[in-house]
């Protein structure tokens, strides 16, 4: 069935707002990005020169009687005013994650979206990946028997990267952290979203956070700022969250940036009769040698290396670089998420990436960090329905993978 395109304008054409338009210029018939702005010029300018579309200011885009949807690709201590501006604008709003970095405001541009009935998403939507899909279908078909326990772990050293002090934006380094600007907004929506996807909303969450501001230093020959002490202050970087599913499934939520480590992203699901190994959260599927492990009861335990069963992966090839060299992820489909708002829209159906969801995922943070300070257990308040899986087997172009997103 034809479809209108849905008229995007994206504001903030920094690093990661060439994945979206790498994304959403790529071929779908159901979105047109009209143009891009960003504080400063020259970047929008750069960006809009690549990809073929309109120089703008933000102003320009807000008042755009054509635009339908603007992309919040600003940073995230940016995020509220520039979504609550858009919606003020009569514009739907798919922002970057998180959708704030508070609970209250979070809250708030929430209700502001709902008063005057615009659908309001945030990043990630890794979790409509391949990799994250198979796992869907695999959880749903019982491959894992009654799933019981999970966990979703970040490990990050920041201390030990090569660059820094971050690009601004790269909300990573402790030293720019107020409460909400570090790893706990800027990672924990990969590690909480593709656990809803798999399981649905969170009911109760009680934790532990901390701001760790040990004697830490650049010990990265590599990083300009090898040798010098980092600052203690910060917002939390040290968090153990305990999340209690509506489904029954207990799921502990690790995110730390202090930890000598590489990176260490795990997703584990535990069920009756088998276990799910999955891979980084950060990506859409295929990226590296990240696989779908699958372990069942069998004759002693079977291991398999699970095929991915959905489009939408990191190595797709139908999704070309514009640039060519080594711009962020540039194979990744960040972004979809807008695609299927603009199915939503055009079919009167419910968006997968809903503000429910957007919401849910700042209160889970914020609850960990309450529980911390109160000794409580928090029952949630924000109840989002689990995102409809895709339909598998759409592989290939881009239309066809659109077509797995057209329900
Ligand atoms: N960089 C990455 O690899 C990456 C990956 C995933 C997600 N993200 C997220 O994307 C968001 C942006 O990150 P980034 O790395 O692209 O940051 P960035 O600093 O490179 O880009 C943000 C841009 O927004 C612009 N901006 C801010 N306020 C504006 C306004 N009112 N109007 C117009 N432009 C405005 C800034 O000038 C800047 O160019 C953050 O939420 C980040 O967490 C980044």
């Amino acid at each position: 069935m034809s479809i209108k395109p849905l008229k995007v304008g994206l504001i903030g054409s920094g690093a990661i707002s060439y994945t979206y338009l790498n994304t959403l210029t790529s071929g779908f018939a159901a979105v047109e990005v009209v143009g891009c702005s960003d504080l400063i010029p020259e970047r929008s300018k750069a960006r809009a020169e690549l990809f073929g579309i309109r120089q703008m200011t933000t102003e320009e885009i807000l008042a755009d009687p054509e635009i339908e949807l603007v992309v919040n690709t600003t940073q995230l201590w940016n995020h509220h005013h520039v979504t609550k501006a858009a919606l003020e604008a009569g514009k739907h709003v798919y922002s970057e994650k998180a959708m704030d970095h508070t609970w209250e405001g979070a809250k708030e541009n929430y209700e502001l979206a709902k008063k005057k009935g615009l659908l309001l998403g945030a990043a990630p939507d890794c979790y409509m990946g391949s990799a994250w899909q198979t796992a869907r279908k695999l959880v749903d078909d019982g491959y894992i028997g009654q799933p019981l326990i999970a966990y979703s772990m970040c490990m990050r050293g920041y201390s030990s990267h090569e660059r820094g002090p971050l690009p601004e934006g790269f909300v990573l380094d402790p030293m720019m952290g107020a409460r909400g600007t570090t790893i706990t907004y800027d990672m924990g929506g990969y590690y909480i979203n593709v656990l809803i996807n798999l399981f649905g909303a969170v009911k109760r969450v009680s934790g532990y956070s901390q701001v760790f501001t040990g004697d830490r230093e650049y010990y990265n020959t590599k990083n300009p700022n090898y040798g010098k002490k980092i600052p203690a202050e910060g917002g939390e970087n040290v968090m153990l969250g305990a999340l209690e599913f509506e489904n029954g499934v207990y799921a502990s939520l690790v995110l730390c940036s202090e930890a000598f480590s590489p990176e260490v992203p795990r997703v584990d699901i535990y069920g009756t009769e088998g276990h799910l190994s999955l891979p980084d959260p950060n990506y859409f599927g295929g990226w590296g040698n990240d696989v779908i492990i699958l372990q069942r009861k069998g004759n002693g335990t079977e291991s398999f290396k699970v095929p991915f069963t959905h489009g939408f992966s990191d190595t797709d090839p139908s999704i070309m670089p514009k640039s060519g060299k080594g711009e962020p992820c540039h194979n990744s489909w960040r972004g979809i998420a807008v695609v299927d708002m603009a199915y939503a829209i055009r079919r009167g159906r419910k968006p997968r990436s809903s503000a429910e969801l957007a919401l849910h995922t700042v209160e889970i943070i914020d609850a960990i960090d309450r529980s911390n300070e109160d000794n409580r257990v928090h029952t949630m308040i924000s109840r989002p329905e689990r995102p409809a899986p895709l339909k598998p087997g759409y592989y290939g172009s881009v239309n066809v993978m659109e077509a797995s997103l057209d329900t």
